[in-house]
C-alpha cells in the first residue's frame, strides 16, 4: 500500500515537472497530404448518453478517445451503466430509460465538458437518487441557468450556488412535459430539454433558435416519436416521451471542428493541399466552409456518404492566395460556434475589413473567447474594433511575424491552444505556447498530425 502511495506521488511529481508547453520557431513547409482527424465530440457524447438509455447492447466505432468523452463514460459507469472499451469499439449495455442504479449523492465529474454536464442533467430528470455534478475550473465558471430553468419547469429540483457547478440534482417521478422557447441558439440547452422530454408522459414542445441538430438526427435514427417544423429562424420540435428503444451500433465520423485547424493551416500556407477523410458535414456545422468559400477559399466535399443519418464527406482544401474579408451575418453564428477563433485568424490575413455580430455566446465557452481573440489579434499587429459583442477585423494579406510571443493563462481552452499553433506555423515568429495538455479535451492527436505534416515543434 505504502509503495503504491509513493509511486502515485512520484508520478504526480514527474507530471508536474514535465514541460506542458510547446515551442514553435519555424513555419511549416508546403505540404500535399491526406489526414484523418479524431472522432466527432458531439456525436461521441450523444451516442454514450443515448446508449445508456437503450435496452440491450450498443457499440460505437471510432469514438473520440478524449478527456471529455472519457469523463462522460466514467460518469455513466458511476451511475451504474455497464461500459467496456475494446480495441476498435466502445460497448454499453443498459436496461432502458432511467435504468441508473446509483446511490444518493453520487458525484459525477464532467471535467471540461459543457456538453456532457448539460445533457446528462436532462437524462437524469426522473432519477430517484440525487446526483452531484461537478467540473473543472473552466466548467465551474460557466452558466448553468440555461438548463436549470427549463428543468425546473419539468419538475426537477436543482441546488447550486449562482447557477454554477457543482450542483445537486434530484429528479422527479412526476416529470411533466413542458413548452419552452430556447432563445440562445444553444444545442446543449435544446438537447438537455429533448432528453428530459424522453422521460415524460406526454408532448414537450420546444421552439428553438437554430443550432446543431445531432440530437434530432439521432432521435429520428432511433425511430423515437419526434416532429420537427423548420421555420426560417427557428425550429419547433415536438417530442412524445416514454418510448423505449433498443441498443444500436453507431459509426462516428471525424469532427469538423478539429478539421477546421487543418483547413486553416492549408489556406494560410503557400502551394499546399490537404485531404481530410470522413468528416461530419452536417449542415448545422458547416458555417465555417460557407464563410471561407465567401472569402475565396478553395474547398470541396468529395466521396459523400451517410452514417446513421449524418452526412459525411472527405474535405479537399488548397492554399488560396487571394483571401478576401467577409461580412458575416449573425444567423451564421451557431453553425460555426466553435470555429470563430480560427476564422478570425484567417480574417487577419484576408484583404479588407471583416465583420462579425452578436458574438455574446463566445464569452460563455471554455474561456471568454471573444476577449482572448481580441487581445491575440492585437498582439500580432492586427487592428480590431469591438463594440459590445460585435467585431471588425482589419486584415493584412502580407502579415508576417518575426517577434517572440508567449501564450499562457487562457483557461486551458483547447481551441485557443490549437489556433495559436496554427498561427505560429503559418505566420512565423518565435512562440512558446503553454498548456498543451488542453488538446486532450477534444483532439488528443492534434500535435502528432501537425508533426506528421512536417512541422518542427519542441
Ligand atoms: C455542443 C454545442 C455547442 C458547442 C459545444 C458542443 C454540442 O455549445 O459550442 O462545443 O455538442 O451540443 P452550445 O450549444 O452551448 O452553443
Amino acid at each position: 500500500m505504502l509503495n503504491l502511495c509513493i509511486l502515485a506521488i512520484h508520478l504526480k511529481l514527474i507530471k508536474l515537472f514535465m514541460a506542458n508547453s510547446v515551442s514553435i520557431y519555424e513555419k511549416i513547409k508546403n505540404f500535399n497530404n491526406k489526414i484523418e482527424v479524431d472522432g466527432d465530440k458531439s456525436l461521441s457524447i450523444r451516442w454514450a448518453l443515448m446508449a445508456s438509455q437503450a435496452i440491450g447492447r450498443s457499440r460505437a466505432y471510432n469514438i473520440l478517445n478524449s478527456e471529455d468523452v472519457n469523463n462522460s463514460l466514467i460518469s455513466l459507469k458511476k451511475l451504474g451503466i455497464k461500459i467496456k472499451k475494446k480495441n476498435n469499439f466502445c460497448e454499453i449495455i443498459s436496461k432502458g430509460l432511467n435504468s441508473f442504479s446509483h446511490k444518493n449523492n453520487t458525484i459525477v465529474n464532467a471535467g471540461n465538458s459543457g456538453t456532457f454536464a448539460r445533457l446528462i442533467m436532462g437524462v437524469l430528470s426522473n432519477c430517484k437518487n440525487t446526483v452531484i455534478i461537478k467540473g473543472d475550473k473552466s466548467l465551474s465558471s460557466r452558466d448553468f441557468k440555461r438548463v436549470i430553468k427549463p428543468l425546473n419547469l419539468f419538475g426537477v429540483k436543482i441546488n447550486s450556488k449562482n447557477n454554477r457547478l457543482p450542483l445537486k440534482l434530484k429528479g422527479t417521478k412526476f416529470l411533466r412535459p413542458i413548452k419552452y422557447y430556447e432563445k440562445k441558439g444553444s444545442a446543449q440547452v435544446k438537447s438537455c430539454i429533448m432528453l428530459a422530454a424522453l422521460n415524460t408522459n406526454g408532448k414537450t414542445i420546444i421552439k428553438c433558435k437554430k443550432s446543431r441538430d445531432h440530437t434530432e438526427k439521432l432521435f429520428k435514427h432511433l425511430n423515437l416519436p419526434i416532429k420537427i417544423i423548420k421555420k426560417k429562424n427557428f425550429d419547433i420540435i415536438e417530442i412524445f416521451g416514454k418510448k423505449q428503444f433498443k441498443g444500436f451500433d453507431y459509426k462516428i465520423p471525424g469532427d469538423i471542428s478539429s478539421a477546421s485547424f487543418f483547413i486553416a493551416l492549408t489556406l494560410l500556407r503557400k502551394n499546399s493541399k490537404m485531404l481530410i477523410k470522413n468528416i461530419n458535414i452536417n449542415n448545422t456545422r458547416t458555417g465555417i466552409i460557407d464563410v471561407l468559400k465567401q472569402m475565396n477559399a478553395k474547398i470541396e466535399f468529395k466521396n459523400k456518404k451517410i452514417y446513421n443519418g449524418e452526412n459525411i464527406a472527405d474535405i479537399v482544401v488548397s492554399s488560396t492566395k487571394k483571401l478576401k474579408a467577409v461580412n458575416c451575418s449573425s444567423n451564421m453564428n451557431s453553425r460555426m460556434i466553435d470555429e470563430f477563433l480560427i476564422i478570425f485568424l484567417i480574417c487577419a490575413k484576408a484583404k479588407g475589413i471583416s465583420y462579425f455580430r452578436n458574438l455574446e455566446e463566445l464569452r460563455n465557452k471554455e474561456s471568454d473567447r471573444l476577449k482572448i481573440a481580441i487581445s491575440f489579434l492585437k498582439m500580432i499587429g492586427i487592428k480590431v474594433v469591438s463594440n459590445s459583442n460585435n467585431l471588425k477585423i482589419y486584415g493584412k494579406p502580407n502579415l508576417e511575424l518575426k517577434k517572440k510571443y508567449t501564450i499562457k493563462n487562457f483557461n486551458k481552452d483547447h481551441r485557443v491552444f490549437m489556433m495559436t499553433c496554427i498561427a505560429a506555423l503559418s505566420l512565423g515568429g518565435k512562440w512558446k505556447i503553454y498548456d498543451k495538455d488542453s488538446i486532450n479535451s477534444s483532439f488528443p492527436n492534434f500535435l502528432s498530425i501537425i508533426k506528421f505534416l512536417g512541422a518542427k515543434i519542441k
